[in-house]
């Protein structure tokens, strides 16, 4: 039975048909497809701040989320039953989407779910935008395999874009042709 649902599944399942697979044959997918993005409210900030504080030294005030929100940035969480895993923050404008935060509960790391929400920005991008930018830390080797494995490719660095313990530390710039 599994095997059989597990090849309509990868025949058939689109993005926008899982609600429908879900519904129908839940037991044919996995814990990462049922997760879901929705837009981050100011009721998810304790939740977002308390990831926010445990994955980075110099992690973002809650008014910089908030700012977001008054600016209109898309701001998402990726929940599982009421429980906030992770995050992603996303402007866009003139053909250009940039990711300006993408953070998973430490506890929830190295299951998919970064990934999940990067193919989801994606995903939305490709309607609006041609490139899509962000930066990263070179001490930050998760992050960089996961946007090398989405395709980004390197395209410079930013000199002393990030505070760092002794001073500054440079950001590498990756692009991704949503074309
Ligand atoms: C970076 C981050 C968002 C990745 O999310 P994640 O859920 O842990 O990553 P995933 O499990 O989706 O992994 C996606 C891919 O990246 C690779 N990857 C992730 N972390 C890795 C690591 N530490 N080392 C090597 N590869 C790694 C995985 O192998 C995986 O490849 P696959 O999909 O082909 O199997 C997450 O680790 C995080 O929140 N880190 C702290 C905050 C941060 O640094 N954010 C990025 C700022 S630029």
């Amino acid at each position: 039975m599994r095997g059989w649902m597990d090849k309509i599944k990868n025949v058939l399942v689109y993005d926008a048909d899982k609600e429908f697979y879900a519904r129908v044959f839940p037991e044919s997918l996995s814990r990462i497809d049922l997760l879901r993005l929705r837009i981050m409210t100011r009721a998810d900030l304790p939740a977002v701040m308390e990831i926010e504080r445990k994955n980075y030294p110099f992690p973002w005030d809650e008014d910089i989320f908030i700012d977001c929100f008054k600016v209109g940035y898309g701001c998402w969480v990726c929940e599982e039953n009421g429980l906030i895993l992770g995050y992603c923050i996303m402007t866009m404008g003139v053909g250009e989407a940039h990711i300006l935060n993408v953070s998973v509960a430490p506890e929830e790391q190295g299951q998919g779910i970064g990934r999940k929400m990067m193919e989801s920005m994606i995903e939305k991008a490709k309607n609006e935008a041609e490139t899509m930018f962000l930066e990263v830390r070179p001490s930050n080797p998760g992050a960089i395999a996961l946007y090398k494995k989405l395709g980004f490719n390197e395209i410079g660095t930013r000199k002393g874009y990030y505070p760092a313990e002794s001073g500054r530390e440079d950001a590498i710039m990756f692009a991704l042709e949503l074309l």
